[in-house]
């Protein structure tokens, strides 16, 4: 039995595969709308969530299956004080599959360890977030035509933005992938993730704090919202919630194949006039989302492709 906790727990090549895969949903959608008929999967929220859950629930619905679950930890015995193990052990007895997200780091890990049906890390706390990075993978693969050779810039709230730490874990196994980590200094990316994954594999990255110096040069620009729910203080959030808003003037001084992703919700980092600029990707992601999802339920269930 599999797990997707970390986007390291597929190699390059299982990667490749599952794209590969989601790219065929994607060109015939019909093909697939039974492939899990009588499946089941549990969506076990306990931190808010509009795109992953309705993504992960839209994505087996579409493949003939059905969902079980819940919203908000108010609306499960985790308000009685259910321990999460015990909740998997519980919904392992209803569900095929399970799609956890919860304010804890390392959350699905514990669930994992105590399911008998494959745990899907639909986000915990500000640690990882690999559903979101098969999505923009899945993104930047379609509109570039490739996931090597690039100048990626993330930027933002790199301190507590998982899907940030995921995708610099799933990008860094590319040859020629250059990062350059745009924040303010207090919302640098982790130093684990620089001692783990950057410098360990010699991957090419600088630290700045100015979008306007870098972005002629960026191939791929992340924009990431400030993470409001894990500051310790609103006074701090205030001061850090505009320090980037990416808006027409600064795309004008992008190359005109730099495709702009954000994992969303959108807060203020990107202004809506943005949204016309062809080369706005965001609310692209969130359709080649549910084809990454489809295609990691099949594998993670084992289903075939169909003929
Ligand atoms: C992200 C998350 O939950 O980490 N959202 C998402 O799943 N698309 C990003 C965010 O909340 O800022």
């Amino acid at each position: 039995m599999r797990h997707m906790l970390n986007p390291l727990d597929f190699s390059v090549e299982e990667t490749n595969q599952l794209l590969d895969l989601a790219t065929d949903i994607m060109s015939d959608p019909d093909k697939y709308a039974h492939v899990c008929d009588r499946k089941k999967i549990a969506t076990l929220f306990y931190e808010p969530s509009t795109r992953t859950r309705l993504s992960f629930e839209t994505a087996m619905l579409n493949l003939g299956g059905s969902v079980i679950g819940f919203s908000s930890s108010q609306s499960s015995s985790a308000s009685k004080g259910e321990s999460v193990s015990d909740t998997i052990r519980v919904i392992s007895c209803f569900a095929d599959i399970a799609a956890i997200r919860h304010p804890k780091e390392g959350a699905a890990i514990v669930a994992a360890s105590k399911s008998s049906i494959p745990v899907i890390n639909a986000g915990d706390g500000g640690h990882q977030h690999p559903t979101q990075t098969l999505t923009d993978l899945m993104t930047i693969r379609t509109l570039k035509g490739r996931l090597d050779h690039m100048t990626v810039g993330l930027c933002g709230d790199l301190k507590f933005g998982r899907t940030v730490h995921s995708l610099i874990n799933a990008l860094s196994r590319y040859e020629g992938i250059r990062f350059v980590l745009i924040s303010p200094p207090e919302l640098r990316v982790p130093d684990y993730i620089k001692e783990d994954v950057l410098d360990p594999k010699g991957i090419e990255y600088k630290e700045v704090v100015s979008l306007d110096d870098v972005i002629p040069e960026l191939d791929v620009l992340y924009m990431t919202r400030v993470q409001r729910e894990r500051f310790f203080n609103e006074e701090d959030y205030l001061r850090m919630k505009g320090f980037y808003i990416l808006d027409a003037r600064k795309m004008k001084l992008a190359k005109d194949d730099m495709y702009v992703l954000h994992p969303l919700p959108r807060v203020n980092e990107i202004t809506v006039e943005v949204d016309d600029d062809p080369r706005a990707a965001y609310f692209k992601q969130v359709q080649f989302g549910v084809y990454v999802r489809m295609a990691l339920i099949m594998t993670l269930l084992g289903v075939e492709k169909p003929c």
